[in-house]
C-alpha cells in the first residue's frame, strides 16, 4: 500500500469539482485506489505517507482521438479543409511510416510528449503499416503508458503507398489476439479496430472489420460527420446507408463493441438516436474542428441526450497535444455555439469539460479517470505555486491551472499506480 497526501481535486460528476484539502489517497500494490479521505483510517495510520504539501493531485488526462504519425505536422498546414488537407499534407506524411527508422524517430517523440503533457492513456491511430504500428505498441509498453492502438485500414480513395488489404488487417489483429492470450495480466496497451473513415474503406474491408469485432470482441474507432463535403461524399459512396453512422452500423461497427467516433459536428436525427441506443462515444476535438474549419459539434445536446462524450486532440488536425488546451477550447467553442444559437444551448462549465477529459474519457479504459475508491490510480501532481501567489481557493487554483498552466507544472505522473519516468527519446 502507498499513501499520498495533497490537495485532491477531481470530477466524480460533471456538475462540480470535488475537493479534499490536504487529503489522502491510499493505493494498493496493484495500483487500485482503496480510499480517498480527509483523515486516514486507523488501519493505515502506521504506514508511511508521501506528503506533497500544498500541491494539487488531479486525475491524469485521456486523449481519445489522436494520430501518432501526424506528430511532425502538428502546428502547421492549416490552410485547407478536411479532404484537400488529407490529400495535400496528411497522406504524404503517413506514407513515410513504411520506413521503420522514420517511424521510430517520430513515435518516440510523440510518446515522450504524451508523457510530458500528462496524457496517461490515449486512443491512437497509427498508419496502414503493420511493422511500424507494432513498433508503436511496443514503445507505449516500454513507456508504461496506456493506449488503444489501431492499424489504419484503407483500401480505396487513397494513394497506393498507403493502401492495405482486408487480409493484412485481419492478420494484424489475429496476431495481437495471439500475443495477448499469452499474457497473464491485462495489458495497458491494446489493439483497436481502426477503419480510417467510410471513404477509405471498401465493402470487403468493412466486412472484415465487422467479423474481427464479433470474433475477438475488439473495440472500434473512426471518424464521423466531421465536415460537410465529407458527409456529401459518404452519401454518394454508400447510397444504401440511411445516415453516415449507419454505414458503420450495418457492419456491426457502431457500438456492438465499445466504439469511439471522432467529431460528430453534424450528428443529429437518426444518427444521434443510433449513437444513443448503441452507447457510441462522441469524441469531441475542438482544436481540430477550428483548424480544419469543420464546424461546431453540439456537445450540450449530446450530454443532454445521455451520450458518452470524451475529448481528443486529433493531432495534427488539432495543433497541440495538451489536454488542458483541449478542455479550454471545448469551453470556448461551446460559448461561440451558445452565442450562435441565441443562448438556446447552455455553454459548458469548466467542470464539465474537465470531466470529459478525465472521468468520461477514462471510462473507455475501465474504472479509470477519477480519484475515487476502486479506480485505477492514474494521477498528476501539479505544482502551481507561481500561479498561486495570493489567497486563491482550490476551485480558483484548478481554474487558473487549466487556463494558464502547462506541462512544466506537472511534477509526478502515475499510471495504474506506477510513477512513470521520462521515456527515452
Ligand atoms: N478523416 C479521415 N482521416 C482523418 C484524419 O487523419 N484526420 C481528421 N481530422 N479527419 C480524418
Ligand atoms: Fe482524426
Amino acid at each position: 500500500m502507498k499513501i499520498y497526501r495533497a490537495n485532491i481535486v477531481c470530477t466524480p460528476t460533471p456538475k462540480a469539482f470535488k475537493m479534499i484539502p490536504r487529503g489522502y489517497v491510499c493505493v494498493s500494490d496493484e495500483g487500485i485506489i482503496r480510499c480517498v479521505c480527509e483523515t486516514l483510517p486507523r488501519e493505515y495510520e502506521s504506514l508511511p505517507v508521501t506528503d506533497y504539501g500544498d500541491r494539487l493531485l488531479i486525475p491524469a488526462f485521456y486523449d481519445l482521438h489522436v494520430h501518432a504519425p501526424q506528430y511532425r505536422n502538428m502546428g502547421m498546414a492549416m490552410d485547407e479543409e478536411l479532404l484537400p488537407w488529407l490529400e495535400k499534407y496528411t497522406f504524404p506524411e503517413e506514407a513515410k511510416f513504411a520506413d521503420k527508422d522514420y517511424a521510430d524517430k517520430i513515435y518516440r517523440r510523440f510518446i515522450h510528449e504524451l508523457w510530458m503533457q500528462g496524457t496517461m492513456r490515449s486512443a491512437v491511430f497509427a498508419t496502414a503499416h503493420t511493422q511500424a504500428t507494432k513498433h508503436l505498441m511496443h514503445l507505449f509498453e516500454s513507456a508504461g503508458l496506456g493506449a488503444f492502438v489501431g492499424l489504419v485500414g484503407m483500401d480505396r480513395n487513397c494513394p497506393d503507398n498507403l493502401r492495405n488489404t482486408a487480409d493484412e488487417v485481419r492478420t494484424f489483429y489475429e496476431q495481437c489476439a495471439e500475443s495477448s492470450a499469452q499474457q497473464d495480466s491485462p495489458s495497458l496497451v491494446r489493439p483497436i479496430l481502426t477503419p480510417r473513415f467510410i471513404p477509405s474503406c471498401s465493402k470487403q474491408m468493412m466486412q472484415a472489420y465487422g467479423e474481427l469485432a464479433r470474433e475477438y470482441r475488439l473495440p472500434v474507432q473512426s471518424h464521423l460527420s466531421e465536415n460537410r463535403s465529407e458527409i456529401a461524399w459518404v452519401k454518394e459512396l454508400e447510397p444504401e446507408a440511411t445516415c453516415y453512422g449507419d454505414a458503420y452500423n450495418r457492419y456491426g461497427l457502431f457500438g456492438q463493441t465499445p466504439t469511439l467516433m471522432a467529431h460528430c459536428c453534424y450528428t443529429a436525427g437518426e444518427e444521434l438516436d443510433l449513437m444513443r441506443r448503441n452507447g457510441v462515444y462522441v469524441v469531441h476535438c475542438p482544436t481540430s474542428n477550428c483548424n480544419v474549419g469543420s464546424g461546431m459539434a453540439p456537445i450540450r445536446r449530446f450530454l443532454r441526450e445521455g451520450l458518452p462524450v470524451a475529448l481528443g486532440s486529433d493531432v495534427s488536425g488539432g495543433h497541440y497535444l495538451s489536454m488542458l488546451r483541449i478542455i479550454q477550447y471545448a469551453v470556448q467553442i461551446s460559448k461561440l455555439y451558445y452565442a450562435d444559437t441565441y443562448g438556446k444551448e447552455a455553454f459548458l462549465s469548466l467542470s464539465e469539460a474537465f470531466w470529459m477529459a478525465t472521468k468520461s474519457g477514462g471510462s473507455f479504459f475501465g474504472r479509470v479517470g477519477s480519484l475515487e475508491e476502486g479506480y485505477e490510480f492514474d494521477a498528476l501532481l501539479i505544482d502551481d505555486s507561481y500561479l498561486n501567489f495570493d489567497h486563491y481557493t482550490l476551485e480558483q487554483r484548478i481554474e487558473r491551472y487549466v487556463y494558464l498552466g502547462d506541462d512544466r507544472d506537472i511534477r509526478v505522473r502515475f499510471c495504474r499506480g506506477r510513477e512513470l519516468a521520462e521515456p527515452v527519446m
